[in-house]
């Protein structure tokens, strides 16, 4: 089976993290799909940015909640990173939608409402999808389970995986009840045998965030179905070494 690679933040180990410049290399590697955080201005924009803050990835404070988006399309998002992304802006989701309009790979929205649950989220985030209806699957993520669930009530055949740090005991069974079709397993959680059980029992198993070459491999042999990684070109290179080593074991 062939573990699908995730541009984490787009590519966060060599773009500054969640900007243009970032979707726009996950594109260029091709890379199987791209994952990006997602939260609300004050005048109910949906923006892509990690933090609830942007202190750490612009040159601006403070709450992405108490600015609007003029307001915060004046800050920096790339000159933190390096010079040569001076001018980088935070990105709408809806300029990033527009920009993969003809990417093939998997979107992978997370909204990001475990520490502020914007209220509406959801449903403009669903909106937005179909508005611009990209011809690329998406699927949706939230450490916020509850989000997760409003998803789920307002498109019943939304795609969505249930972010985990803690490691569930019978997690399937958790899932089934909200309706995820997958889960999104931090590093120790996906390297434990019971990958192999939650995918037995139809659950696709992703696990994030995975830098180091080992771990790719040792995923690539649990057979993982997706990684998240901020050097989605690295782990297209490793899979392939990864690949042609099975096939001589044969
Ligand atoms: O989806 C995996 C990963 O993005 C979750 O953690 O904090 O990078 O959004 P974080
Ligand atoms: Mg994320």
């Amino acid at each position: 089976m062939k573990t699908a690679i995730f541009a984490h933040r787009g590519s966060k180990g060599n773009r500054p993290e969640n900007t243009i410049a970032a979707f726009k290399e996950a594109m260029r590697i091709n890379s199987d799909g791209i994952e990006l955080d997602v939260h609300l201005t004050k005048d109910q924009e949906l923006v892509i940015i990690h933090d609830e803050k942007i202190d750490r990835t612009t040159n601006g404070k403070g709450y992405v909640k108490d600015y609007t988006l003029q307001q915060l399309k004046q800050f920096d998002a790339g000159v933190w990173f390096s010079d040569e992304y001076k001018s980088e802006r935070i990105p709408t989701l809806k300029e990033v939608l527009i920009l993969l309009k003809d990417y093939e790979g998997t979107l992978n929205i997370e909204l990001k409402t475990d520490r502020i649950d914007y209220p509406f989220i959801e449903q403009k985030v669903i909106d937005a999808v179909h508005e611009w209806r990209p011809n690329h699957p998406t699927l949706y993520s939230s450490f916020n389970h509850e989000s997760l669930a409003r998803l789920k009530a307002i498109e019943p055949e939304a795609d969505f995986g249930i972010l985990l740090f803690e490691k569930l005991y019978d997690p399937w069974l958790y899932a089934r009840h909200i309706g995820a079709s997958s889960l999104h397993l931090y590093k120790p959680a996906a390297l434990s045998p019971s990958t192999s059980i939650i995918q037995d029992e139809g659950l696709a198993v992703r696990a994030w965030t995975i830098n180091d070459a080992d771990d790719m491999r040792r995923l690539f042999a649990l057979g993982v179905d997706g990684i998240m990684t901020d050097y989605p070109e690295k782990a297209m290179e490793i899979r392939e070494e990864f690949k042609e080593l099975e096939v001589q074991k044969k």
